[in-house]
């Protein structure tokens, strides 16, 4: 099985609130048609229109402003996001199947406690494509906090062969230079690593937390972060083609 995260940044114009990037994501998705893929599970983030709801109601905080207000309008915004891919994936004859991360998951202290695979698998083996996404979700601790897609990734990971992160960028940087095979010595990443974009405000942690994600991930997977704005990347790799990207490894 193969995991394959649409990061936010390249699903929506993250400074354009609910701008959702219909001919990048529609070429992803034809992408992902075309490539030799079979047994896939998509995952795909917030971007500008999960992000400012949970930082404007600080649900990955302790102390969120009202939180159920706050939940109920974030998880009605991921929704929408995730049901623009579903019928765009319709359209291309796959036959994706919508997976909240806040209905698949449990957490505590902001941490991944629980996820439900088995869900998911079960979806997967009707031949369908389960579809999960970022969301609001249960703490044990604080109540609410927000699942990010590379929780679920984290989560699913076990179960997978190779996990996708396609980005907006080519892939990892150190002081200017792409890292083709990042090794958990070369962490953290310092600010000059970041290009200008990288920067900006994420809820869910930044590219440090990313990145160590991707390092816990690649125990279970091979994982990768690809450039998704440049046509053909995601459907080289999915092939097994060498293109341009980072490889993450311990
Ligand atoms: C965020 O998911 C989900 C919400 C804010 C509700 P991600 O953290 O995976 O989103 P991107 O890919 O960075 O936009």
């Amino acid at each position: 099985m193969i995991l394959i995260k649409l990061g936010g940044s390249v699903l929506t114009n993250k400074d354009r609130k609910y701008s959702f990037r219909t001919r990048t994501a529609e070429r992803l998705i034809q992408e992902i048609k075309e490539s030799e893929v079979e047994e896939y599970v998509i995952v795909h983030g917030g971007g500008s229109f999960g992000h400012p709801g949970a930082e404007e109601y600080g649900l990955n905080s302790i102390e969120p402003k009202r939180p159920a207000e706050g939940m109920a309008k974030v998880q009605l915004d991921m929704r929408r996001l995730n049901n623009r891919l579903l019928e765009m994936m319709l359209d291309h004859g796959i036959w994706g199947i919508s997976i909240p991360g806040g209905l698949i998951t449990i957490f505590d202290e902001g941490e991944l406690h629980e996820i439900d695979h088995e869900i998911v698998r079960r979806y997967l083996s009707l031949g369908t494509v389960p579809v999960a996404f970022g969301d609001v979700t249960i703490d044990k601790k604080r109540g609410i906090t927000i699942c990010s897609g590379d929780d679920i990734m984290k989560g699913l990971s076990e179960f997978a062969d190779r996990a996708v992160f396609v980005s907006d960028v080519d892939g990892i940087y150190k002081e200017g230079e792409l890292i083709k095979l990042f090794k958990e010595d070369m962490l953290p990443l310092e600010k000059n690593d970041l290009l200008d974009h990288e920067t900006t405000v994420d809820v869910t942690g930044g590219m440090n937390r990313k990145v160590e994600k991707m390092m816990e991930i690649s125990d279970e997977a091979e994982t990768h972060i690809i450039n998704g704005d440049v046509k053909g990347r995601l459907k080289n790799i999915l092939d097994q083609e060498e293109v341009v990207g980072t490889e993450v490894k311990r």
